[in-house]
């Protein structure tokens, strides 16, 4: 395995719209698991092909749980209710924006030997398959952000979060 280098904005091969994934070989499950190093070894939850210089349709997914693999991803259906929260890229070192987005999303994909599967995602990982699949389409969230954040913003708002956590934590005690 080994770590590729993450591209960022300005580069336009992030604005193209990538082409299906058709060889089920050796040289995509190195394109994976090299992903997936990249993504653990950058701290992200997820990270798709143009973002390692790849124009072909693969993501990867870090649930929490497990790793995922999104070969050919299609999202099959999402919920009404929505979420809004924070989001960020690797291909966009630095910035947050605030981002609604739905809570619930379906994927259908396929694994590196060309299976079908389904995969339900809740949260952050309903979050991280609409974020990863919109840049298989060339899109990066910072189009659909209703706000992007200063540093001083993201300073304000990470410092509430911790309070918050505090109030929690001494609540269960
Ligand atoms: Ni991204």
């Amino acid at each position: 395995m080994a770590i590729r280098k993450i591209v960022t904005v300005g580069d336009p091969i992030l604005n193209k719209v990538c082409r299906p994934v058709t060889k089920f070989d050796d040289r995509l499950a190195t394109l994976i698991d090299d992903m997936f190093e990249t993504m653990h070894e950058a701290n992200g939850v997820g990270l798709a092909g143009p973002q390692v210089g790849i124009l072909r349709r693969v993501v990867v997914v870090d649930t929490g749980e497990e790793d995922v693999e999104l070969v050919n991803p299609e999202i099959v259906c999402v919920s009404d209710e929505t979420q809004t929260g924070l989001e960020g890229c690797l291909s966009v070192p630095g910035k947050y924006g605030i981002v609604t987005r739905p809570m619930c999303a379906t994927v259908r994909a396929q694994d590196r030997f060309g299976d079908w599967y389904e995969y339900d995602g809740e949260e952050i990982v309903a979050r991280a398959f609409l974020h990863e699949i919109d840049h298989l389409d060339g899109h990066i969230y910072t189009e659909i952000a209703e706000k992007m954040l200063s540093p001083e913003e993201l300073d304000e708002l990470m410092s509430q979060q911790d309070e918050e956590d505090e109030i929690e934590e001494e609540e269960e005690v």
